[in-house]
């Protein structure tokens, strides 16, 4: 390992963190993550926390899948890299194809795109969205609708039905005809309402007054997370998906579901649209698809579209899309071997079970912490909402969340701040040890705010 001593006289020297304020994190150089094992990681001066926030969403089965470093390792010897543009391919990714068709054909899913990450997946949905509605002859469907709080990534299209200002206002002007309605949020909604289902159905009828305004034949696609997770896991109205696929569906509007962070079990089911009962059109997927040990994501596509697509005897049905990596086959190996094990360990009905003992603790840590304003989630996506005071809700302070931020670290668990909110999304292996080690730890930061 690289001496700890230059680590640490290098660290932000000569680079700039994502998400993040260049100055801020030289002021406040980030933690040196070294190693990790199981569902713990090591920093540079040897200390051992339990990761709550698995890695980025997507270190689903910990940071010790060996089946999945074997794969890597066998594939980087066979084959390292070849193209999947036209004209060539490779066995990992034919192979992880047909997974992919048996893992989400309960969702309708029956053709893969494959990506390096989310923002591509978005990015490959949003475009393929597009040029659907050209191939049978809507072509003034070009817009888009989605959710304020929507987190769909950082190229100029996810970037554009983002509904965070945060990752808009610097990078103004983005791509025109997106528009975007309320979230399905219960804790803080427009309508002043307070009961989940009316929240749900106040969203739906801001939806079709915007296809009104907008007019149904210029809408392209909706896009929603089912459960929406960087905007502080909002988790809908069990009705709300059901009611977007129902109004798509009168107005001939495609439904993208972001599934980023929902594919492959971590709400509890093995793709958020499940969850609901829904079928998208179209789903964008990353993250959990190769347990984050290789850069990797699928756009995936329904039996609609592939048909329109497959049918079309003109220049409309071309791809002209794609990324040098889509395929890649160590991606697709990893995948493959992420895949296998997620299945075999049944992750999603353990995310359910840990789930609920998670926001059971967190509950009961509201009752003793005034500063807790809302808790919520749903399977091993869960949040903590941060308040100065509970009636008027007004958001608790930075300085206040990196104190609890710090201390929770101290006592053992590395936690997500994300503005006022603590973000929970533990790898999904975890048992109820690690569920009572987050909650004591975060008791202990909690104590420290
Ligand atoms: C729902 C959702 N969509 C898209 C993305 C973008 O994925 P990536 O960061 O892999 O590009 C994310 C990342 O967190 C996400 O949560």
């Amino acid at each position: 390992m690289t001496d700890a001593t230059f680590l640490k006289e290098n660290n932000v020297k000569n680079f700039w963190h994502a998400m993040a304020h260049p100055a801020e994190m030289r002021a406040n150089p980030p933690k040196i993550i070294v190693a990790a094992s199981g569902v713990e990681i090591t920093d540079v001066a040897g200390k051992t926390v339990l990761d709550a926030v698995g890695g980025l969403w997507n270190a689903n089965l910990g940071y010790s899948c060996e089946p999945i470093k074997r794969a890597i390792t066998a594939q980087l010897d066979e084959l390292p890299y070849y193209s999947s543009f036209r004209g060539t391919t490779t066995g990992p990714l034919i192979e992880l194809s047909a997974q992919i068709y048996e893992w989400f054909k309960e969702d309708g899913m029956t053709r893969s795109f494959f990506t390096s990450g989310g923002s591509d997946s978005v990015e490959t949905c949003l475009r393929l969205a597009r040029q659907y509605h050209k191939v049978v002859g809507d072509k003034d469907r070009t817009k888009f609708i989605a959710l304020k709080k929507g987190y769909h990534g950082t190229h100029y299209g996810g970037a554009s039905v983002n509904g965070n200002a945060n990752f808009r206002r610097n990078y103004e002007p983005l791509m025109p005809g997106v528009f975007h309605i309320a979230a399905p949020w219960t804790y803080r909604n427009p309508f002043n309402l307070d009961d989940a289902e009316q929240v749900a159905k106040a969203c739906i009828a801001m939806l079709e007054e915007e296809i009104k305004f907008q007019g149904a034949d210029t809408i392209a696609a909706f896009i929603m997370e089912p459960v929406l997770g960087a905007g502080g896991v909002i988790v809908p109205h069990k009705s709300f998906m059901p009611m977007v696929r129902e109004v798509c569906d009168k107005h001939g509007i495609l439904l993208i579901a972001d599934e980023v962070i929902t594919a492959f079990g971590r709400t509890g089911a093995w793709s958020g649209s499940r969850l609901w009962g829904v079928k998208p059109d179209m789903m964008a997927t990353a993250k959990g698809i190769s347990n984050a040990y290789f850069p990797f994501g699928a756009a995936l596509i329904n039996d609609k579209i592939a048909n329109a697509f497959e049918n079309n005897k003109d220049s409309f049905g071309a791809i002209g899309h794609g990324y040098t990596y889509s395929g890649h086959p160590v991606g697709c190996a990893a995948a493959l071997a992420a895949l296998r094990e997620t299945k075999r360990l049944n992750v999603k009905d353990n995310a359910a079970a840990m789930g609920s003992e998670l926001i059971a603790g967190l509950q009961e840590l509201q009752l003793k912490y005034p500063v807790i304003g809302d808790v919520r989630g749903i399977g091993l996506m869960c949040a903590l909402e941060l308040v100065s005071d509970r009636q008027s809700k007004e958001p608790a302070a930075k300085a206040l969340l990196a104190r609890v931020y710090e201390a929770t670290y101290e006592a053992g668990v590395m936690l997500r701040v994300s503005g006022n909110t603590i973000i929970l999304s533990p790898p999904l292996i975890i048992d109820s040890d690690d569920v009572k080690k987050i909650i004591s730890a975060l008791d202990v930061g909690l104590a420290a705010a």
